[in-house]
């Protein structure tokens, strides 16, 4: 069936611009603070998680139809009005998970997100009552129904609400909808993120590597196959409200890709997978608060995830 066109949509937009870097930064950083400091070795960690800058919220109002995609919207956004606008994906179909951010305050992707789930009605009560008073919320719970063309009065025709939208939460903004995610790539790095397996690789009389495989049966796949599909699109660590930044939790992300190869059967290191784990800021830092199956693009249920790895660290 084809939508009609003639309806918009309205985009509130947390904007973020950076604080130009001082000379001596863009550099490499200030000698003095390389050789003096005596808080770390001279990197920029810090500034990373509280950057400096401008920031305020820009309201886009724009043609679109319920099927469309907020990053629909945000392209549309970029090439007809505002250019400058910043933010960040690339499959554009919840493969690549780069372009994770926050929805009316949800983590998720933009690509997957349409306009007609995330849309809002502005709220149809007045804000102001007729002597000029705020009215709170028990106040206006009290009130009588609002008439039917007062509520038409506040929603202009053809829309189809307003969506807020922010960078992911739990990272530092790097600028408008794109959040510096390096630390939880970080995290998983350290956690040596592909198979370690025993077995000599052939090679061919030219030298080149020769083919050979690790069998199993299906029911070894099933262990870890749908953790296999985690896009590290960092939703799960902007929902958990343990992991804002990194620091006292590796988080879920780290976790369920140590999970990944901890359950593989053709890995040889789960030992040495669970001991990287098993530290106050590894399994010991999940709360358990499970946000973060809540919305998993991949259909990881990363609470219950996190559930079995702990169990499976604790009990070995
Ligand atoms: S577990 Fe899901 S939400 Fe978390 S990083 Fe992987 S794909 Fe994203
Ligand atoms: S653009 Fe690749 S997951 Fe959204």
């Amino acid at each position: 069936m084809v939508e009609a066109n003639n309806t918009t949509v309205t985009l509130q937009v947390h904007r973020f611009t950076p604080r130009p870097e001082r000379a001596e930064r863009a550099r490499g950083g200030s000698p003095f603070a390389k050789k003096s400091s005596p808080f770390g070795d001279g990197s920029d960690s810090a500034a990373r998680r509280r950057p400096r800058g401008k920031q305020w919220v820009q309201e886009y109002t724009i043609p679109a139809r319920p099927s469309d995609t907020v990053l629909d919207c945000l392209l549309t956004i970029k090439r007809t009005i505002d250019p400058t606008l910043a933010f960040r994906y690339s499959c554009g179909h919840g493969m690549c998970g780069s372009d994770a951010a926050a929805i009316n305050g949800t983590p998720t992707l933009l690509c997957t997100a349409t306009v007609r789930d995330w849309a809002k009605q502005p709220s149809t009560a007045p804000e102001v009552d007729d002597e000029g008073f705020r009215r709170t919320g028990d106040e206006t719970a009290n009130e009588p129904d609002v008439p039917a063309e007062n509520v038409e009065n506040n929603i202009p025709e053809g829309s189809l609400g307003v969506i807020e939208l922010a960078s992911l939460p739990g990272f530092p903004p790097q600028r408008d909808l794109i959040a510096d995610i390096d630390p939880m790539l970080n995290q998983i790095r350290k956690l040596t993120p592909y198979l370690q397996a025993d077995g000599v690789l052939a090679t061919t009389a030219e030298g080149k590597v020769d083919v050979f495989e690790y069998l199993q049966n299906p029911e070894q796949l099933a262990k870890y196959e749908t953790l296999s599909n985690c896009i590290a699109c960092g939703v799960c660590e902007g929902a958990c409200p343990v992991y804002a930044g990194g620091d006292a939790f590796v988080g879920p992300a780290a976790l369920i890709w140590a999970s990944r190869f901890i359950n593989d059967s053709r890995d040889t290191k789960a030992m040495d997978r669970m001991d990287a784990i098993d530290t106050a800021d590894g399994v010991a830092g999940c709360q358990s608060v499970r946000a973060c199956s809540r919305h998993c693009p991949r259909g990881i249920d990363v609470g219950e995830e996190m559930w079995q790895i702990v169990a499976k660290v604790r009990e070995r």
